[in-house]
């Protein structure tokens, strides 16, 4: 390959086929997702036409649903409105016949008379519409008063029981109607798990008939942190905040994702995470004084007192209530990021530690966790908490989730724990999606592929304990994400590549098939008008460097149905942009500004996005007479907010590479690293810096990344065509209130495996 087609094979990634526009949007059968395990195309499709009707044992309330469902959802898209349990020779027939110990199991035949689903329960015959609906939709269309269903004979069953979506409604409030959009997606993936985050540090959400001043008091706030945490000096917005479910949004919020498969999990925060309540009722904090609003991100050290009877009294209480709102087996009660300062100097938990022996304070969280989890027990339910549970002691009948890594799922699992993996790094969706072009998040990037990939079954969970491995689900924590409209955004599409992973476990996944799939997946998402982040090509990074000065450049975005719009002068696409339909061929004399945007047949589009492209051959080496290893840096203490701005006294010294030296301090200070990068061969390196907070990256003094601004451990890529040897290279990094971070890492495009950059002087 020449090397501009090589960069060009990489700019196309893992896409597999080019976009082009056609007049006709084009959707594929037998698109089902999360794939089927066993699919087998035959020659006997069936038709649905309108004397087709729908036959169960009507006796069967969850048949009566699923027939329902269906009926719905061909009267919404064909205007078809089938006959239940009436005589016909078309039928589609919902049987609850037990074949096999998978409670979510079906299969799904057609044959000239129509349609039949087997399953051993309810649930099983749900999903088996989930998957007819989507042989249907949207790839046929109604022909002569009929509607084919393609000939199939499906045997499906899930590889993970807890295939879950957690959504935090405490940092920002989501009304009940938003609540049932996020479950319809959630639905669309055969989903089965809501956990509701209902409380926390900065919002009580959950009504609660005894102690109404936890939604009164609890459920507000009047002031709260505005832009990211780690901005330094931190801003904040003067505005009423809040809101909360009623007893009876809570039960038509259960009742509604009961008919769509999926069970709440209701989340009560304790110890820690507690100031919303502890703001309604002091008393059962330490000090038992009043505890102001939390108008901060992070994690107060305001908690439950663990020496007072009433706290538990009160928790109880609360529990008492709850449970009689949530039929579903499980009760969490959070566990997580409880800071022990209060308790170390509280005589209650200090006296409470003396009587029961407990040797600190874990070992009073332990006991606090312990002594609820024999409550909720004694109620019938299964008590879950986050990892931190795990310290001090795990209870008895307790439920692991393991957040942190995955280190505390499988020390329970091989305890003998059921545990439910949602390990930060791999599937939070408040991360970003993508190192550029998106709007404010915490931290982090996890994209649908990284997602799709990882998987929540760990080699060092023993053969006997897998079966305590139920599942995994995606976080939603809300601190930056402050509307609906961004909400579905960062849900979906990852929230799906999470669903067909669990779905088809290790062995049967396939990313690319995958998002081949997706294609009609985002068509049914539009008819639930969820806001789903349309993808832009991944690959177009702020700036591109090319090999060659005249390219063939595809834009992909691996969606058939969508239309790509560009425009090569700096012009909006939205306003005048060309519809793509072939590789752009460029000339790179001088360097252009390219604009896309993805188009979707709903009419949305994705983020417009910028991308500067310019042809580079490839930089000279230096030499030096005298060079030794490592680099310059000079190290500025004091608070910065750029890192184009660091300036003031400073104190020089060498370091072996890019990383914090040794005599900075933890916070506020900056460092301006210079010397000589080296490379082992010809070639276009791609870098990736991480900073936390803010860097900038020249190589030969030309640009190679710009991450400047606060943040919270972003990463960033930046490509350089250079021949073997010395480079010079300059890094200026600035560090606020936060973490402490700067990595720079590299490799040579169309190879993953790092490069050991060596630096000198
Ligand atoms: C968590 O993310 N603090 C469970
Ligand atoms: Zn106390």
């Amino acid at each position: 390959m020449k090397p501009y087609q090589f960069i060009l094979a990489l700019l196309v990634g893992s896409f597999i086929s080019c976009v082009t526009h056609s007049e006709q949007v084009k959707y594929k059968e037998l698109s089902i997702v999360p794939k089927p395990i066993q699919l087998e195309q035959n020659q006997t499709p069936a038709f649905i036409s309108k004397t087709t009707a729908i036959v169960f044992d009507a006796n069967n309330n969850k048949l009566l649903q699923s027939a329902e469902n269906f009926n719905s959802f061909l009267k919404k898209h064909y205007q078809f409105d089938l006959g239940l349990n009436i005589k016909s020779d078309h039928m589609v027939s919902l049987i609850i016949k037990k074949f096999s110990n998978e409670e979510e199991a079906y299969q799904l035949t057609t044959n000239e008379r129509g349609i039949v689903i087997t399953a051993n329960s309810g649930k099983g015959v749900y999903h088996g519409i989930q998957t007819l609906k989507q042989l249907i939709y949207p790839a046929q269309t109604v022909i002569n008063g009929k509607l084919k269903v393609p000939g199939v004979k499906i045997s499906d069953a899930p590889a993970y029981s807890w295939r879950g979506l957690h959504l935090d409604v405490s940092r920002h409030f989501y009304d009940k109607a938003e609540l049932m959009k996020i479950l319809d997606g959630m639905a669309e993936a055969k989903m089965n798990i809501f956990h509701w985050h209902l409380t926390d540090d900065q919002g009580w959400r959950i009504e609660i008939k005894k102690y109404p001043l936890l939604t009164k008091i609890g459920a507000y706030r009047d002031s709260m942190i505005i832009g990211h945490m780690a901005d330094y000096p931190s801003k904040h917005k003067i505005e009423r905040y809040g809101g909360f479910y009623t007893q009876e949004d809570i039960k038509e919020v259960v009742t509604y994702a009961d008919r769509l498969g999926i069970a709440v999990v209701p989340e009560i925060e304790m110890p820690g995470h507690a100031v919303a309540a502890l703001q309604a009722y002091p008393q059962f904090s330490c000090k038992g004084e009043g505890v102001p609003a939390f108008s901060e991100w992070g994690v107060s050290e305001h908690v439950f007192c663990a020496g007072n009877d009433d706290t538990f009294t009160f928790l109880e209480d609360i529990l008492s209530e709850v449970i009689e709102l949530f039929p579903g087996q499980y009760i969490h009660v959070g566990g997580d990021e409880c800071p022990k300062t209060k308790w170390e100097s509280c005589p209650k938990c200090q006296a409470r530690m003396k009587k029961y022996g407990l040797k600190d304070e874990m070992e009073l969280q332990s006991y606090f966790i312990k002594r609820m989890e024999k409550f909720i027990s004694s109620k019938g339910k299964r008590l879950i908490g986050w990892n931190e549970i795990l310290e001090g002691g795990l209870a008895e009948g307790a439920m692991v989730m393991s957040w942190q890594g995955l280190a505390g799922g499988i020390e329970a699992a091989n305890e003998g724990h059921d545990v439910i993996m949602s390990p930060n790094a791999e599937v939070y969706l408040d991360h970003y999606q993508s190192s550029y072009y998106e709007p404010l998040a915490i931290a982090g990037l996890t994209t649908p592929r990284e997602i799709y990939e990882w998987s929540p079954m760990p080699e060092e969970i023993s053969d006997e304990s897998r079966k305590h491995v139920l599942g995994a689900q995606c976080n939603v924590w809300t601190e930056y994400i402050t509307t609906s409209d961004h909400l579905e955004y960062m849900i979906f599409p990852r929230l799906i590549a999470l669903a067909e992973m669990l779905w088809l476990g290790e062995d049967k996944k396939d990313f690319n098939d995958f998002t081949d799939r997706m294609n009609e997946m985002y068509a049914r998402l539009d008819v639930l008008d969820i806001k789903y982040r349309i993808p832009y090509p991944e690959n177009l990074l702020p700036y591109i460097i090319f090999t060659e000065q005249k390219v063939n450049l595809p834009l992909t975005n691996n969606i058939p149905s969508s239309t790509i719009l560009y425009t090569l002068n700096g012009d909006d696409p939205l306003v005048n942009g060309i519809t793509y339909i072939s590789p752009l061929d460029i000339d790179l004399e001088n360097n252009i500004e390219l604009k896309t945007v993805t188009v979707m047949p709903s009419g949305r589009n994705s983020n417009v996005i910028t991308t500067q492209l310019k042809y580079r051959q490839a930089q000279s080496a230096v030499s030096l007479n005298n060079s030794i290893e490592g680099l310059n840096y000079e190290l500025f203490k004091g608070e910065f907010s750029s890192a184009k701005k660091i300036a003031g006294e400073s104190s020089k010294a060498i370091i072996d590479g890019i990383r914090k030296p040794e005599d900075a301090p933890n916070t506020f200070f900056a460092v301006k690293y210079t010397g000589f990068v080296e490379v082992p061969e010809d070639g276009l390196y791609r870098f990736k810096l991480t900073a936390n907070d803010g860097a900038i990256l020249n190589i030969h003094n030309e640009l190679v990344i710009d991450l400047d601004g606060f943040s919270y451990g972003k990463e960033a890529y930046g490509s350089m065509h250079l021949k073997k040897g010395l480079h010079p290279i300059k890094l200026d990094f600035f560090q606020a209130k936060y973490g402490s971070d700067i990595r720079l890492e590299a490799n040579l495009h169309g190879s993953d495996k790092k490069i050991d950059l060596k630096y000198f002087h």
